[in-house]
């Protein structure tokens, strides 16, 4: 599975972690940037990671401070559910209920080592369709709607 990863300058040391966690487990991991600590904007992040998830049927790994602006970003884009999450049981649901295709967190919330725990517990997730299907209809519906008016 392709996983597409990015942060801003809050979230890089933390992406490093979890690339190189990633790459370890044996995922193909597209690093979308940012590459230092020099200060940046997460929008930019977001739409990159977001772009390469709806172009390869990828996931989506994004990280900033506290993961809210980034996922607000992602969350933009047309066809790309971003969840913020904080533990695992989140992340699970967030695959199971929701069908989200990124997950996000935030570097200065949550520590290296849950941050890898929530990010396999994601990509270890299916969504269950049945009840969930007709509510994510839904989001879509609301989404195609707006789009037709903009
Ligand atoms: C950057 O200082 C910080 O605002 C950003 O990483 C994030 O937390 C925004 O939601």
């Amino acid at each position: 599975m392709k996983i597409a990863i990015g942060s801003d300058h809050a979230g890089f040391k933390l992406k490093c972690e979890i690339t190189r966690d990633l790459q370890n487990d044996g995922y193909d991991v597209i690093d979308c940037g940012t590459y230092s600590e020099e200060s940046v904007d997460y929008p930019d992040f977001a739409e990159k990671v977001a772009e390469q998830v709806l172009q390869n049927d990828a996931r989506g790994v994004l990280i900033c401070g506290t993961g809210i602006g980034i996922s607000i970003a992602a969350n933009k884009i047309p066809g790309i559910r971003a969840a913020l999450c904080q533990n695992s049981y989140v992340a699970r649901l967030a695959r199971e209920h929701n069908d989200a295709n990124i997950v996000a967190v935030g570097a200065r919330i949550t520590g290296p080592g849950l941050a890898v725990e929530i990010i396999r517990t994601f990509l270890n997730s299916e969504f269950e369709g049945g009840r969930h299907l007709k509510r994510l209809k839904k989001i879509i519906n609301i989404e195609n709607k707006h789009q037709e008016r903009s």
